[in-house]
């Protein structure tokens, strides 16, 4: 059953677990994501990004979308756009009809900025029964040598007058995570500003969503690195952490509702398609390469509703 964020964050926040919002841009991770929440019988979040709609097209992915819901009528699914940072693109999926939640994301500009570009598509998708999500302290990642510091994380005093503001649903906020594989950089301590997330969350009167969270775990990099030196391509992957599970669980204590993964399903998948290539190179069937692939994200995705305290 396709619902908006208002019909599954509320529940989350009081009782204290966090809707898992997983990335997808093809068929096989849509199905992955929905078999895993449906297994459980939980709400789950299925988001595109704008690279995403730029791949597969917006069209095609809101079909998979829907149909996705359709097929698992029992649990609530989340159709969202991921990091609408055109606001064109926000408005254009906003009257396609076709999503039930956006984010816009504008945090990379001045406070009042902000506030202005984001009320007005929080008109327009109130109208039209659609939750936003908006960011208030940038999310950035350290792959591009944009680290998450310090200076950038949300500040607590801007809380209150920004939900006010804006009338946004849920808030994405700034609190140590980075988008990518490598959320940290060598010799830096994985962690959670937890006391800055607490007095947010003391002072927030919506749920608060939590990016960049992927735990990058050694099992699925040791699935890519197992190859490495045949493919010699693995560098990035060395260097790779994640955010450790006990952080994700001490953050949705301290007041996180909703939560992103996407690295983690590029990894899971990415591992178990590349094994499936190494290890038997008569394949060209692409459903026998893709199908693994969809599994181990199916299971990784499975895991983190689990971590995220879906009982
Ligand atoms: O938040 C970020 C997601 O990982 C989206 O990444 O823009 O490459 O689709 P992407
Ligand atoms: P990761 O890169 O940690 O998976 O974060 C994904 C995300 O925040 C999508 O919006
Ligand atoms: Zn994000």
């Amino acid at each position: 059953m396709l619902v908006n964020l208002n019909k599954v964050l509320p529940a989350a926040r009081k009782n204290k677990y966090a809707v898992g919002a997983f990335n997808f841009s093809n068929l096989e991770l849509a199905q992955a994501i929905v078999q895993a929440a449906d297994a459980l019988g939980a709400p789950v979040v299925i988001q595109t990004s704008e690279g995403a709609i730029e791949y597969g097209g917006m069209e095609y992915l809101a079909a998979i979308g829907h149909v996705a819901a359709q097929i698992h009528e029992k649990i609530p699914v989340v159709l969202h756009l991921d990091h609408g940072r055109d606001p064109a693109l926000v408005e254009k999926a906003i009257k396609s009809g076709w999503y039930t939640s956006v984010m816009i994301d504008v945090s990379n500009l001045a406070y009042a900025e902000n506030v202005r570009i984001t009320s007005r598509i929080v008109e327009m998708a109130h109208e039209r029964g659609m939750s936003v999500e908006s960011e208030l302290g940038p999310i950035l990642g350290v792959e591009d040598k944009l680290r998450s510091t310090e200076a950038a994380f949300t500040d607590p005093k801007q809380v209150k007058q920004f939900i006010a503001d804006t009338k946004c649903d849920a808030l994405a906020i700034s609190v140590g995570t980075a988008h990518g594989l490598i959320k940290y950089p060598r010799g830096v301590t994985p962690k959670i500003d937890i006391a800055r997330l607490e007095e947010i969350a003391a002072i927030s009167s919506i749920p608060l969503v939590l990016h960049g969270a992927s735990c990058v775990p050694h099992v699925l990099l040791e699935r890519i690195h197992e190859k490495c030196e045949t493919l010699n391509d693995c560098s990035r992957a060395h260097d790779a952490v994640g955010v450790p599970e006990d952080q994700i669980q001490r953050a949705i204590a301290a007041g996180i509702s909703k939560i992103n993964v996407d690295s983690d399903i590029r990894l899971a998948f990415t591992g178990a398609v590349r094994q499936e290539l190494m290890t038997d190179t008569d394949i060209t069937d692409p459903r026998k390469l893709i199908g693994p692939g969809r599994d181990a994200v199916q299971q990784m995705v499975s895991d983190r509703i689990k971590l995220f305290g879906w009982k």
